[in-house]
């Protein structure tokens, strides 16, 4: 049976128990963070906990840890897992208390899980061939720059790409891009890559930032800008990015087809660099 990480313990996961009373059960209280691990090792592990760190500070919840102590216990769960490449699933909550009260408790007594799974690669296929998108308006909050459990939005709209048979659903808000339901979004146009600055609006991803370090390492034209629906239709190329899936590209976005209907020749190329870093980066560290 698969051990899980809760509050201080190692236990079974099917002995784990929280109170009924966690505000991450009742509200969605509660912040995460998911951390991919390559050859055992975790990918921009700095990076993860500094956002968990900005993801607690907007809901107002002390860090139960240091980043020493985040850094033990994820290398206690990536040793206590038998595959070479996990992922890490890490949530904090705000703890249970007595009444269901919209209000902080007086005192307040995180819960931490954490949980590490394999992490299937995608299908060869999904990175030859490209996969299909769909798209809805974003009407989550505006707070979508913390890294929240609150995901029912989020949920809902990943669902009508599994409606329609498709792996995304990209998001516009007013008119411009934000993001997709669990990843942000690139477009390419006219050879140059082009994405929406950080903002509320977004998660800043951590995926996005690599993105972003190869594309100036590489010399790719860039830029960071609102993205009207407009030139996403009409993009050469479109690519979603998060820690479990790393980059791919989007194909077709509502049924019809992006550029050629192929990745494209700057996904080809990201998708060499992103692989050739992630292998350096895993074995330096
Ligand atoms: N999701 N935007 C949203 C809304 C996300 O949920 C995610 C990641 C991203 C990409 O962030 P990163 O590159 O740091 O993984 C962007 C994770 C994987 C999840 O919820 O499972």
């Amino acid at each position: 049976m698969q051990k899980v990480y809760l509050n201080g313990e190692m236990v079974a996961l099917n002995e784990a128990r929280i109170s009924v009373m966690d505000r991450g059960f009742l509200f969605g209280d509660g912040v995460y963070e998911v951390i991919p691990v390559y050859s055992r090792r975790p990918f921009r592990l700095f990076e993860h906990l500094r956002r968990l760190q900005r993801s607690l500070d907007g809901i107002r919840l002390a860090n139960p840890h240091t980043d020493d102590e985040w850094t033990a216990l994820i290398k206690r769960l990536i040793a206590a897992t038998d595959a070479d490449e996990q992922q890490i699933y890490l949530q904090v909550t705000r703890g249970a208390d007595t009444v269901r009260n919209h209000a902080f408790p007086k005192v307040t007594v995180p819960t931490v899980f954490m949980k590490c799974d394999p992490l299937i690669p995608p299908h060869r296929q999904e990175f030859e061939l490209g996969i299909a998108a769909v798209s809805a308006s974003d009407n989550r909050w505006l707070r979508c720059d913390i890294k929240s459990t609150s995901l029912l939005a989020n949920c809902l709209l990943r669902q009508q790409a599994e409606d329609a048979g498709c792996i995304e659903t990209l998001l516009f808000r007013d008119g411009f891009l934000s993001e997709a339901s669990a990843s942000n979004v690139f477009v390419v146009r006219d050879g140059v890559l082009v994405a929406p600055p950080k903002t509320h609006l977004i998660l800043p991803g951590i995926t996005y930032d690599v993105v972003l370090e190869l594309a100036t390492r590489h010399g790719l034209s860039h830029e960071l800008r609102d993205v009207t629906e407009a030139e996403v239709r009409l993009a050469s190329e479109i690519w979603i990015c998060s820690s479990t899936r790393e980059v791919r590209a989007v194909v077709s976005l509502d049924g019809r087809s992006i550029g050629t209907g192929r990745p494209g020749p700057v996904y080809e190329k990201m998708h060499r660099w992103y692989q050739e870093f992630k292998s350096a980066a895993t074995r330096a560290s």
